[in-house]
């Protein structure tokens, strides 16, 4: 780590989080808590200025190819610095066509280009790959929501990429190996850790500090010209190598290629390749429909019964995901809010109908519904489910 950029991850985690919580406090105290204009002016100068200079320094400085972790570790606090800003409104998407914040940009699309990410801050950067300093890792703020949020994600993200890492472990033994029930095993008992982390996170986060004080950070702002859309949980390879090779959803669906298009440079470059292998392959659900003339045989009983499990679960996080987490923490409150903020409830741009729209049918799909309007592998699971009655 050169000098400039210790100073800027040291600014990054002191200084910006008290500034940032300091504005959250006055915002709280509001009657109309989605409010940010003419608040906290003085506060919101302090930390553009402080940043932008210390992002001039690293402007100058240049590609000193420090290697892919501090590159991206760096890209990362500059997209909390833009995130901030755009949540303070110093800088505003809609108000402008190119970000204000010029060596802030500049320094993003530097370094995202050439590692191949987006330019802004992703999930990764506060999840998965947010090294802690005595016991603290990177946040916007000192509000308990924000860590209960963050460590909660971190937990589910992880839970999910176990659960995919033993299902990719499957793929060159074959769903018919007599091994495959221990690692569908594995991703049973990860989905699981989904489930019950899920569920501490919706019995604790309060809905209104989640909304009006941790979510307006994951808002899109723009880099340079283009505005890219916030960073959300799903933005990692693990969920969708679930999806696919238990077969509940599938490449070639027009909604859920779209997502996969749009989501790749939001990911980490591994989970990118990884996905990407695994756009190309079969699906177990597949291989198992081929394989239905075999239901007498004992391994067919036991892999079959324990793939259906896991993809009941599959569904059942999805279900929670969607009815519990959104409902009370992005749909609800949203009813609330007063007309100006409406537009801009949602990390991925879309209006909050059509977002609400396409992860109801991702709940579907997961879930194996009975639905006429898109594809579900309803069906499918229904002649697995009774090819295991036979005996
Ligand atoms: C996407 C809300 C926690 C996994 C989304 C989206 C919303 C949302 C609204 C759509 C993208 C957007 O924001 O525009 C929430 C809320 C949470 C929460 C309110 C908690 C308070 C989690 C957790 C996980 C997770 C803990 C587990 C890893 C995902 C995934 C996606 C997603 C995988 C991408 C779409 C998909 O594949 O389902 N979330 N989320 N979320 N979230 Fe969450």
């Amino acid at each position: 780590m050169t000098r400039n950029t210790q100073a800027f991850d040291h600014w990054i985690r002191t200084r910006f989080v008290e500034l940032n919580s300091q504005l959250e406090v006055l915002y709280a105290q509001q009657p109309d808590r989605a409010n940010v204009v003419g608040i906290g002016d003085e506060l919101k100068l302090q930390l553009e200025h402080e940043g932008r200079e210390l992002i001039v320094s690293l402007l100058a400085e240049g590609n000193t190819d420090e290697g892919f972790d501090h590159a991206f570790d760096l890209l990362g606090n500059v997209g909390l610095y833009m995130a901030a800003c755009r949540r303070h409104e110093i800088t505003e998407p809609s108000r402008e066509t190119t970000s204000p914040l010029v060596e802030a940009s500049a320094l993003a699309m530097h370094i995202g280009a050439s590692i191949g990410v987006t330019p802004r801050f992703a999930t990764a950067h506060l999840t998965t790959h947010n090294r802690a300093k005595q016991g603290v890792y990177k946040r916007f703020t000192n509000l308990d929501a924000e860590k209960l949020f963050v460590d909660y994600n971190t937990k589910g993200i992880l839970a999910y990429k176990r659960a995919a890492d033993a299902l990719l472990k499957i793929q060159p033994l074959g769903i018919d190996h007599p091994i495959a029930y221990d690692l569908l095993l594995v991703a049973k008992r990860a989905l699981r850790d989904v489930i019950d982390s899920n569920k501490v996170l919706f019995q604790q986060l309060d809905a209104d500090d989640f909304f009006y004080c941790v979510r307006p950070y994951y808002k899109p702002y723009r880099v340079g010209s283009q505005v890219y859309r916030g960073a959300n949980a799903g933005d990692f390879a693990g969920i969708n190598v679930i999806d696919m090779l238990l077969g509940l959803c599938a490449a070639n669906e027009p909604e859920y290629s779209q997502m996969l298009v749009d989501k790749f440079l939001y990911m980490m470059p591994e989970d990118q390749s990884i996905l990407r292998d695994c756009m190309r392959r079969n699906s177990f659900m597949d291989e198992l429909l081929n394989m239905t003339h075999l239901n007498h045989q004992s391994w067919y009983q036991q892999n079959v019964k324990l793939f259906l499990e896991v993809c009941k679960l599959h569904g059942e996080t999805a279900i929670q995901h969607h009815n519990q987490l959104v409902t009370k923490y992005i749909a609800n409150p949203s009813i609330k809010l007063q007309q100006p903020h409406l537009e801009k409830v949602t990390a991925s741009g879309p209006p909050l109908p059509v977002l609400l729209n396409s992860l109801e049918q991702l709940r579907d799909r997961r879930a194996a519904r009975k639905r006429d309007d898109i594809n579900t592998r309803f069906a499918d699971v229904a002649t697995l489910k009774a090819s295991l009655e036979v005996c």
